[in-house]
């Protein structure tokens, strides 16, 4: 049975009268693909290991192989599932309205299997392979416990974005100018915990953006509107409303 999902009119108005729209995205919008959210993943499979063993590049550097554990059964769990219609929604949003800017924390690379182009990868990308020391992509063993560097030696880590480490300059750079432009920006999944990426709603209703949070827990009482809906049943019921 599909959750019904009400898209208020003042809130369809808004986005139809947008020239640009702002989407950040988080972990839930995969949830109902199957891809556990981060902290589902630490506290399912790897509930006695401290997430900042597995995600800062000093738990990566003593002790590379259980991190790389960890990202290869991220890695083969993402390989095995599809983008759900809250991914394949927010592709047709994107031709439903001027200009879309879509960010995600996620690293799962779902939003460009489900069709979107363009996306600003704010953590990185889960199948990346990156130089430790040169931060460029390297082919690697995809079977040695602790791959290193073809060219300087140096251990190569995968592409994501740890806790404590800069933001990559393009993706910080386009999300902050499309945040400060826009004039509706739609929060999808997210705990709104992690900065810089939960700024990002601030800096749109400093703009004068009307702010939308599509959440079944809702994270934060400064949205203009927010939907207490699992993302794949509200972004299609808001792109059907759209387009309707
Ligand atoms: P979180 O795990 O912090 O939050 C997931 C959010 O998704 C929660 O607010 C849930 O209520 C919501 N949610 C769950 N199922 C949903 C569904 N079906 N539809 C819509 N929402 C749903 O994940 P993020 O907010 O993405 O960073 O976490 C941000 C960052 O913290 C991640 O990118 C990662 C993590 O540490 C790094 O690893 C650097």
């Amino acid at each position: 049975m599909t959750e019904s999902c009400h898209i208020p009119e003042a809130l369809l108005a808004a986005l139809r009268d947008a020239r640009h729209v702002c989407v950040l995205t988080g972990a839930g919008v995969s949830a109902e693909s199957g891809v556990p959210t981060f902290r589902e993943a630490q506290d399912g499979l790897w509930a006695d290991h401290d997430p900042l063993q597995l995600a800062t590049p000093e738990g990566f550097l003593s002790d590379p192989e259980l991190v790389w554990s960890w990202y290869r059964w991220r890695r083969e769990l993402v390989a095995e599932v599809e983008p759900n219609p809250a991914h394949l929604g927010l592709a047709e949003l994107a031709e439903l309205v001027p200009r879309l800017t879509l960010v995600t924390q996620n690293v799962d690379c779902l939003h460009q299997r489900a069709g979107s182009t363009d996306v600003i990868e704010f953590h990185g990308n889960l199948f990346a392979d990156l130089c430790f020391d040169e931060r460029r992509a390297v082919d690697c063993d995809a079977d040695d416990p602790a791959p290193t560097c073809p060219s300087c030696g140096a251990l190569v880590r995968p592409g994501v974005v740890w806790f404590g480490e800069a933001i990559p300059e393009d993706a910080l750079d386009l999300s902050f100018a499309a945040a400060s432009d826009c004039d509706v920006f739609l929060s999808v999944g997210t705990s709104s915990l992690v900065y810089p990426a939960a700024g990002l709603a601030d800096i749109a209703r400093q703009n004068g953006a009307v702010t939308i949070e599509i959440n079944p827990e809702p994270s934060r009482n400064d949205f203009d509107f927010v939907l207490e809906n699992k993302a794949g049943a509200a972004i299609p019921a808001l792109v059907s409303s759209l387009s309707s």
